[in-house]
């Protein structure tokens, strides 16, 4: 018998996800201020065909349309995220008023239409007025952070409960500090490690500051994961796919978890230990009330000496002649069951919530509609694999898919569609997408 949402129980959530500099767009309207994203894009050929967000889906715009939309695929969860140089324009400091109504106003409206918030606290468009002073590379943005923490709490705190403090640290600090493929496109790995510890600090900080001010709060982060596998049985290979296992799954959670930095398989990340300064190991260690795991795909590792400091590499899934999605991220739903269960290993772990997974196509509109069943599939698939884990007692109590419109996926641009809603960049034209119509039907 085909999976339904009754089989995964009353109290699962379910819903969709977005992020604010991928989907608002007005990047300069009504007072925000400028963001590293607002400003990394503007470099040449940094983004695919030197797209930006300044508009994306003008969802600043059009959020009315886009949430009675969302309401009439009966998706009764939304997660978005906060710019923050909306609310802030200068990072600290003075309030920009506009800001606070337009998410009091996306905030009302979503509640009215019983669509409960979910809302991400930094989903990677930090104030450039920031990065001016260091950025996360300066151990001031742990303060920073908490005020601009504070002052969302403060606002929206009466309304909405449920908050996620970062959206994957890994992410954003390799792309942005190591690989300088993301904003703000430093290059090296003591910005990478600066970076890293400087976010797990804030996590911990800005979690903190929401319970002190929320007593009934419901308190997560959100981590990027991937379940890694050795290319062969060979010694090498299986200690290449554990190191990567550090980078790409343990180093952000196991501090908070307070196990510390995953230190012993990877010599240079010792390094980090330079800007631990008395008091941090315990300052990094938080009891969340749940942890968002968001997970794409599997990664295959193979041993290289050529790859500094980790001596391993992904070997691509182009290269593995599978099939794989239009991010060349090899499809393989199972991905998500090995990751809940062993996210779910780890002692105190907290429950699990799927806050991001989904999938990119290349979509075709056809007589005003677009027929995704590559999408259906994977979709449906992996729902099966939430579901092998959940039999097997792995705590996960929501999913998110990842994402509601197409959007502007960050160096990729507008090209990746990851979408249930087919957006028309030129129109802003809306379509929903088979895909849109088969989660609706689910969550009916
Ligand atoms: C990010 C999203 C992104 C998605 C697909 C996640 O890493 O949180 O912002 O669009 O993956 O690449």
């Amino acid at each position: 018998m085909p999976l339904t949402k009754k089989s995964f129980g009353e109290d699962f959530i379910w819903g969709v996800s977005t992020a604010a500099y991928q989907i608002e767009g007005a990047h300069n309207l009504d007072g925000k201020g400028l963001s590293i994203w607002d400003v990394f894009v503007q470099k040449r050929n940094k983004i695919f065909k030197n797209h930006s967000g300044d508009i994306a889906c003008d969802f600043y715009n059009q959020y009315t349309q886009d949430l009675y939309l969302m309401y009439s695929l009966n998706i009764r969860n939304y997660r978005f995220s906060i710019a923050w140089s909306r609310i802030l324009p200068e990072g600290t400091g003075t309030i920009n008023p506009l800001g606070i109504d337009f998410y009091n106003r996306l905030i009302d409206l979503s509640l009215e239409l019983g669509i409960t918030p979910w809302v991400t606290l930094y989903h990677w468009d930090l104030p450039h007025a920031l990065e001016k002073k260091g950025g996360w590379l300066n151990r001031d943005v742990k303060e920073w952070f908490g005020n601009y923490v504070a002052v969302c709490v403060r606002s929206f705190g009466d309304r909405v409960k449920n908050w996620m403090v970062l959206n994957e640290p890994a992410v954003f600090t390799a792309a942005g500090y190591f690989f300088g493929v993301h904003a703000p496109g430093k290059k090296g790995i003591d910005y990478f490690l600066a970076a890293a510890h400087h976010a797990t600090l804030a996590q911990a900080h800005g979690a903190r500051i929401i319970k002190s001010l929320q007593k009934d709060s419901f308190v997560g982060t959100t981590f990027s994961c991937s379940h890694v596998e050795p290319f062969s049985a060979r010694e090498k290979d299986i200690r290449a796919a554990q190191r990567a296992d550090v980078l790409l799954n343990r180093l952000f959670i196991e501090p908070l978890l307070g196990k510390g930095y995953p230190t012993s398989e990877i010599k240079i990340l010792k390094r980090i230990e330079k800007y631990i300064k008395q008091n941090d190991e315990q300052d990094l260690k938080f009891d969340m009330d749940f942890i968002g795991v968001q997970n794409y795909t599997r990664e295959i590792i193979r041993h290289s000496l050529f790859v500094p400091y980790l001596q391993a590499k992904i070997v691509s899934a182009k290269d593995r002649k599978v099939s794989m999605t239009a991010m060349k991220w090899e499809v393989y739903p199972e991905s998500m069951y090995h990751i809940l269960k062993k996210f779910h290993a780890y002692e105190n772990m907290p429950p699990l919530i799927i806050t991001e997974n989904g999938a990119a196509f290349p979509d075709q509109v056809e007589n005003n509609r677009v027929d995704d069943p590559k999408r259906v599939q994977y979709l449906q698939a992996i729902i099966e694999q939430v579901y092998r884990a959940k039999q097997e007692g792995v705590q996960v109590n929501g999913y998110f898919a990842w994402t509601f419109l197409d959007n502007f996926e960050w160096a990729e641009g507008y090209e990746p569609r990851f979408g249930l809603v087919y957006v028309d960049f030129e129109t802003q034209q809306r379509i929903i997408k088979s895909s849109g119509h088969w989660y609706a039907d689910f969550l009916k």
